[in-house]
């Protein structure tokens, strides 16, 4: 007790809360910084060789009791100074417990961090990140996760392993749901916004906690979209479209970084020092804490790069991983690795200089508790103003993606309408893949939604087929549903446990059960409003349905309120305004498939086979990235660059005017692309470099301006510098990724150079 009264009081002395490095820090930031770093320092001084492994050991909450990897109980280890944080703890008053026993029993009073995979909110859930990356809404990132962290904290946690911001460009890949999807610069944004969200102004403010940046990186190029499977990717696209979101999150001030199970290269990144030191550390000038994901450390074996759990602590540890989660590798091996002379003793101390940094900056050696109660955590957690919050989140992530004869918004007068389909009356599915302390039964479902938004109408419903399987049994059941009634609702997708880790899929067209409801029902309800409705955390090769149907809702799992928010924009109480975040393929065989293409030496043709191209089915997309309707009418014009010729160092400032030209209210997302026309090393036919989410009334015009600069035409060139050469340079401006509105500037002047050639993969 004597040591942790003076840890906190020298905690206090230090004016505890200093936030995450910045990289250039101010006088005043870097005293405090040199201030933390002492306090941290002395802290460590104090610890024995097995204290030190225990603060890099982070110990799953399931294990507690019974784990194998703690016969004795966790509060026994947590008392012996063993462990440094849990993983999946929940509970102000089970927090405190624990914590008590670390800060008033253990040998050096420091206090635990816990953690869990608060992704898309807490209790209040919001839509997937996919989907709110459909927003195009940075701040309404922000939002989210600022609401997620306080509810989270006011329940104990401290550190939330989000967000996830690896790119995904195959949809096979079911982890593509909790991404912000197939664009580094849409990436960027919302990696920046979460990060923000999470850890709040103050790391020290008892509403914020720890973000993690994850997974680094190039997961999401996991081969054949198959789960762990290895990243066979370049360094030039690694670097151009895989890192900048981390790049962003790291910009942010994220706290952490978690690598990826997925070897890149052949290199599992817990065990490259290329890509956690030279990279994350030494180029993108990260500074906090690298903790393994779940098991990682001992997956170093079945990979093949490690022998024993021995040879895995010291890859992993050399590599630069800090904290251990939940394999037990450290805490078994790395003290005897050290009193062996495997491991250098500095390269521990290093970690736990980390950990115990990250602890600093978070107010816990000043609060360990910070403040949670149960008190506060009734107060705060699924308030009615954080399930509004939801709602509003909820609908600006939807997308319209067709809306033929203006068959939405449904009219409010409808006597009847059938709902069809079983993920309509699904909290689960509402609440969607990640829903950390959500329930499904506190979840507006759609059906609920629908029958809450309109008490006149006789709001049917009707199974028809589960999303996956091949029992048609219940489709005449639907069919005569969707005859008897006025107006059609039907929902497709995917369960939400389809979605998410270890969820690859083969096939991401319709199962057959789906698809023959939706044929059967889509006849029966020929001559009246029929409008699908789709939930899914991937695109869906949905042809038949796109050509079939006259109006389509990309709905994906929006979270507590998902129900209420796609009422109100089925019966027009908003006019939805999202855009796709990912290409939606024909069928399954064109994926990869992302509209950031280059163009290759044969560009595509429809009409010339000697092209790059399919012989068996079209080649474009179903739906392009940054797609999505509205109830109203835009026109982007007035495309206009600020000069037609810079320096390589210059920016440019682009205007382009925005108007509603249809009669209701409405938000577009005016997107701003670039493609470098002639450059060393091959380019994408266009990338984007802004955007904006506006609102309109009918009639509104609006000047919307952007500035590009060096980063925004820079590319990783033969010698993979970074770097903008001359030349002439093509910007595309308008409501999708398929903008044809053009202009045109040019580049003077030498290369610019803005980072030398990059560490050599190793
Ligand atoms: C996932 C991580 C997650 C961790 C802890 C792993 O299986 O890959 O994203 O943070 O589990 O739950």
């Amino acid at each position: 007790m004597r040591n942790g009264i003076s840890l906190v009081a020298i905690a206090f002395a230090a004016g505890c809360g200093a936030t995450a490095p910045a990289p250039s820090p101010s006088p005043v930031s870097s005293a405090r910084g040199a201030r933390a770093d002492r306090f941290v320092d002395s802290v460590l001084a104090l610890l024995s060789l097995d204290e030190k492994v225990g603060q890099l050991t982070m110990a799953p909450a399931e294990g507690m009791q019974t784990g194998p990897r703690m016969p004795n109980g966790g509060a026994a280890q947590v008392r012996a100074g063993l462990i440094g944080s849990f993983i999946g703890v929940t509970g102000a008053a089970e927090t405190h417990a624990l914590q008590r026993v670390a800060v008033e029993e253990s040998p050096h009073h420091i206090p635990l961090l816990f953690s869990f995979d608060v992704i898309h909110g807490y209790r209040t859930i919001f839509p997937v990140p996919i989907a709110e990356a459909a927003s195009f809404d940075p701040a309404l990132a922000e939002r989210s996760a600022r609401i997620a962290a306080r509810e989270a904290t006011a329940d104990g946690i401290a550190w939330t392993f989000a967000p996830m911001v690896d790119i995904a460009r195959d949809p096979r890949w079911g982890r593509i749901v909790e991404g912000a999807g197939e664009d580094p610069y849409l990436g960027a944004a919302m990696a920046a916004a979460r990060v923000r969200g999470f850890q709040g102004e103050k790391l020290s403010d008892p509403e914020s906690m720890l973000a993690t940046a994850k997974h680094f990186a190039g997961y999401g190029a996991s081969e054949g979209g198959r789960d762990y499977a290895k990243a066979e990717l370049s360094e030039r696209t690694l670097w151009d479209v895989y890192l900048p979101p981390y790049r962003a999150a790291v910009g942010a001030g994220a706290g952490a970084v978690m690598p990826s199970f997925s070897a890149v290269a052949g290199s599992p990144p817990h065990a490259s020092a290329w890509l956690l030191r030279d990279v994350l550390h030494g180029r993108l000038g990260f500074r906090g804490v690298i903790v393994s994901d779940w098991a990682a450390i001992e997956e170093l074996i079945p990979h093949g790069v490690a022998a024993t759990r021995g040879e895995a602590a010291r890859l992993a540890m050399r590599a630069g991983v800090d904290v251990d989660m939940a394999d037990g590798v450290y805490p078994d091996s790395l003290a005897p690795l050290v009193r062996n002379g495997t491991i250098a003793p500095a390269l521990v101390d290093d970690a736990v200089r980390r950990v115990l940094r990250a602890k600093y900056d978070l107010g816990l050696f000043a609060d360990p508790y910070r403040a949670a109660t149960p008190e506060r955590a009734a107060r705060v957690i699924l308030s009615d103003a954080n399930r509004a919050a939801a709602r509003a989140a909820g609908r600006e992530s939807i997308v319209l993606l067709k809306n033929d004869a203006h068959t939405l918004p449904l009219s409010r007068s409808l006597r009847s309408i059938a709902v069809i389909g079983a993920l309509a009356g699904d909290g689960r599915g509402a609440i969607g893949s990640w829903a950390a302390r959500g329930r499904p039964e506190e979840a507006v479902t759609l059906l609920e939604g629908l029958r809450r938004a309109n008490s006149g109408t006789d709001v049917r419903f009707a199974k028809g087929a589960r999303p996956e399987g091949s029992d048609t049994s219940e489709i005449a059941n639907a069919v005569k549903l969707a005859s008897d009634a006025q107006a059609v609702v039907l929902v497709l997708g995917e369960d939400a446990e389809r979605t998410g880790e270890a969820e690859s899929r083969q096939r991401l067209e319709l199962p057959a059960a789906q698809l023959a409801l939706a044929q059967r029902v889509t006849r029966a309800a020929r001559g009246k409003p029929l409008v699908v409705v789709l939930m899914n955390g991937r695109p869906l090769a949905i042809p038949w349905v796109a050509d079939s149907v006259p109006a389509i809702v990309e709905a994906w799992y929006l979270g507590t309120e998902h129900g209420d928010a796609v009422a109100d924009v089925l019966f027009g109480a908003y006019d939805p305004g999202g855009k796709m975040p990912v290409t939606v393929p024909r069928a399954t065989g064109e994926v990869p498939l992302y509209y950031a293409h280059t163009n290759t030496g044969r560009p595509f043709k429809a009409e010339d086979k000697y092209t790059s191209r399919y012989n068996d089915g079209p080649s474009t997309p179903l739906f392009p990235f940054g797609f999505g309707l509205s109830y109203t009418t835009f026109s982007v014009s007035d495309l206009r660059p600020s000069r037609d010729r810079l320096r390589a160092g210059d920016s440019l400032g682009v205007t382009v005017s925005v108007a509603n030209t249809g009669d209701r209210d409405g938000d577009e997302v005016v997107q701003l692309y670039v493609r470098d026309d002639v450059a060393s090393v091959a380019q994408p036919v266009r990338r984007l470099v802004g955007f904006r989410r506006v609102s309109l009334h009918p009639g509104e015009r609006q000047p919307v301006s952007f500035t590009l600069g060096p980063e925004d035409l820079a590319f990783h060139d033969l010698h993979m510098r970074r770097v903008v050469e001359p030349g002439t340079f093509t910007l595309y401006a308008g409501s999708s990724s398929d903008a044809t509105l053009a202009a045109h500037f040019t580049v003077v002047g030498d290369t610019l150079v803005l980072a030398p050639a990059t560490p050599r993969m190793q």
